[in-house]
């Protein structure tokens, strides 16, 4: 299914253990016979075949799985030596070297599941990294990423200067510092000295720097210049601003505006959005509670489900994540019935109008006929229909001022997202909009680098095949892409 699949069912003369045609081309197990004896090995080999496997008798360049029983990580390191120079494949990129239980797994599935850490016979490399070695790959989605960190100090003066460099635009040294930050992010301790540092993916010259500067003295002088320049503190201003973006506030930077006073004062350059994101600012600026967005969430619910019964909204963003705070809340409305969701959206905004708990809304038409296109690039814009909104949180029962006489609800403002999804798409669009960006960014980079698929929130394609995959679930698609499965908790990169 996968393009490195494909390319191995080309040409592959070696001598699999039966001539049934195997279903998995990418992948040729040998058992490795030493600890699982002969008539086991005859055993293994007749199960996996009879399942589509293909089980190679002799070790060979052409053998991608390994697999022994009962061997110690440094005992399967050097049959792996040894091997390599009996079949004189110096030079050739060594097969995984796998214990048993992704063999059985594999069985179980009927499929080849993805490997993972705890299926490896891998050696520790000493000297290497933190103190017990860390196994960091390079893409963000191949690591887990839980919402406490360690580094945060460290995490966050690179992503200070990720953000100025996006700011001036420049997308090669945004995305550097945002890697490094990602790493950090992810390491399984603090960081206290700059040589644990050594062999992590994406720390190039200047994170170093900023690492040392930071572990020695507490403080990073280009961090802190970049942090009090007027610039910065101007972008960072007008970027909070809602619909505001980094050309619009650079254009404005540009022409010499610095305050929301003076944009207030300048009426004719603003939107309608970003009107109301100035009346509001105050209220958005404050960071939404994760009660709060369940609240709302509850509230959309029961009124979409009063609208068309079995519609469903769903809380994605930072908060399906574990995070406790956001920016906006992020809800995804969907049908179990494909197509009964089309449609729905105004009738659910009408509603909630008449509640008095939309202070703005900006409806968008979906353009499915987008959705395809899309998928060629890792854009963050998709082609669903949604309405961008800011909502009045509705009061708790009892809390309205004015008691039953009260006109309405008089909570504060609340930035909403309101995206309506086909079901057959639900779990792309849960996956996209449950973030972050930048786990987002890096699973989209590594299936169209690493597997020559195209994933967007829409769907995931292979464009050689042209052939759309569908998926049940979130699982699914990590399935699909080879990957083990991270919970949303996790994708805190
Ligand atoms: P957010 O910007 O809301 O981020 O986008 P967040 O993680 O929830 O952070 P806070 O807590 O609100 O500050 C959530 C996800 O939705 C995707 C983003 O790429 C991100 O992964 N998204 C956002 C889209 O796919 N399309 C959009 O138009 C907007
Ligand atoms: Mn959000």
């Amino acid at each position: 299914m996968l393009p490195k699949r494909r390319r191995a069912r080309v040409g592959s003369p070696g001598g699999p253990a039966s001539s049934t045609q195997p279903r998995f081309p990418g992948v040729a197990i040998y058992l490795a016979e030493p600890r699982m004896g002969r008539s086991r090995r005859a055993f293994l080999t007749r199960l996996a075949v009879s399942k589509g496997f293909r089980v190679l008798d002799a070790y060979s360049s052409e053998v991608t799985h390994v697999v022994m029983e009962q061997t110690s990580a440094e005992e399967a390191s050097c049959w792996q030596e040894r091997r390599t120079v009996a079949a004189s494949l110096r030079g050739c990129t060594h097969p995984e070297l796998l214990d048993i239980s992704w063999f059985t797994e594999s069985m179980a599935a009927g499929q080849p599941v993805p490997v993972e850490r705890r299926h490896r016979l891998e050696v520790a490399v000493p000297g290497k990294g933190l103190p017990s070695p860390v196994r960091m790959p390079p893409y963000a989605c191949q690591r887990p990423t839980p919402l406490t960190q360690h580094n945060t100090s460290l995490s966050e003066a690179l992503e200070v200067l990720a953000e100025a460099a996006a700011f001036k635009g420049s997308e090669g040294r945004f995305l550097s510092f945002r890697r490094a930050a990602a790493v950090l992010k992810a390491l399984p301790s603090r960081v206290t000295a700059l040589s644990q540092l050594q062999g992590l993916p994406h720390f190039g010259e200047h994170s170093c720097r900023v690492v040392q500067e930071l572990l020695e003295h507490g403080v990073c002088e280009e961090v802190e210049r970049v942090r009090l320049s007027e610039r910065y503190q101007t972008m960072k201003l007008f970027t909070g601003i809602f619909g505001v973006g980094i050309k619009t506030a650079d254009r404005w930077y540009q022409d010499g505006l610095r305050t929301l006073d003076s944009l207030q004062g300048q009426p004719q350059r603003l939107t309608q959005q970003q009107r109301a994101g100035l009346q509001h600012y105050r209220d958005l600026s404050a960071p939404v509670q994760r009660p709060e967005a369940e609240t709302l969430q509850q509230v959309v619910a029961a009124t979409a489900a009063c609208v068309l019964p079995g519609a469903t909204v769903t809380l994605a963003g930072g908060f399906r994540r574990g995070k406790l705070q956001g920016h906006d809340v992020d809800l995804l409305i969907s049908h179990p019935q494909e197509g009964r969701e089309a449609r729905l959206l105004p009738s659910v905004m009408r509603h909630l109008e008449k509640q008095g708990l939309v202070l703005y809304h900006q409806h968008h038409l979906g353009c499915p006929e987008d959705a395809t296109h899309r998928t060629r690039q890792s854009h963050t814009m998709d082609a669903f229909e949604r309405s961008f909104c800011i909502f009045r949180l509705p009061q708790p029962p009892g809390a309205a001022v004015g008691g039953a006489q009260s006109p309405g609800p008089t909570g504060r403002a609340l930035r909403v997202d309101l995206v309506v999804v086909p079901i057959s798409q639900l779990p792309f669009a849960l996956l996209g909009w449950t973030g972050s960006k930048h786990f987002q960014r890096e699973l989209r980079r590594f299936s169209r680098k690493e597997r020559g698929l195209w994933l967007n929130s829409h769907g995931l394609f292979d464009p050689k095949q042209k052939m759309r995959f569908h998926v049940a679930s979130e699982e699914d698609i990590f399935r699909h892409l080879g990957l083990e499965y991270l919970p949303p908790e996790q994708r805190n990169a």
